[in-house]
């Protein structure tokens, strides 16, 4: 599953005039956009996320600074670096997250495939642990 989140490179259509990135809705992401966050003003030494989806898959951009996230399946971890506003990474549902190592300037803009629900994300990781285990076991048969 780990190897579902990946990096993705976005159209830039900068000119002499500055830079243009283009994030387009089942085009440049594999999901329509029904949210938008972000995150800044998050010390270094924090860490937020912390928490996995049953549903909503996620597209995560450093718009400014820098951040890291590192995603675990249950089984594997991987460390991302954001440090580019043309570049973001995709995260599967069913994946926990930690971003970690903000820069002062970092702004980590989100996109979701889902409206916001308390109910859909599991933020006890033990419990993740578990609940991924046999979500893996179905997704099999
Ligand atoms: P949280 O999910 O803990 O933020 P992060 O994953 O970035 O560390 O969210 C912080 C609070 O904001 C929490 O009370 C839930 C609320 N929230 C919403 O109401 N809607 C949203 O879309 C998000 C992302 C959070």
């Amino acid at each position: 599953m780990i190897e579902k989140c990946k990096l993705i490179e976005f159209p830039q259509k900068g000119d002499d005039r500055g830079h243009l990135v283009i994030v387009e809705g089942n085009r440049d992401i594999p999901f329509e956009i029904k949210r938008v966050f972000y995150i800044y003003g998050s010390d270094r030494d924090v860490i937020r996320g912390r928490h996995a989806n049953y549903n909503t898959e996620f597209v995560l951009i450093n718009v400014a600074g820098t951040s890291k996230v590192k995603v675990d399946d249950g089984t594997n971890q991987k460390i991302f670096s954001l440090d580019r506003p043309h570049t973001g990474i995709f995260l599967p549902k069913m994946v926990w997250k930690d971003m970690y190592d903000f820069s002062e300037d970092s702004v980590l803009l989100v996109l979701a495939s889902e409206h916001y629900d308390a109910e859909e994300y599991i933020r006890d990781y033990e419990q993740y642990l578990k609940v991924v285990e046999t979500w893996k076991e179905e997704s099999m048969e």
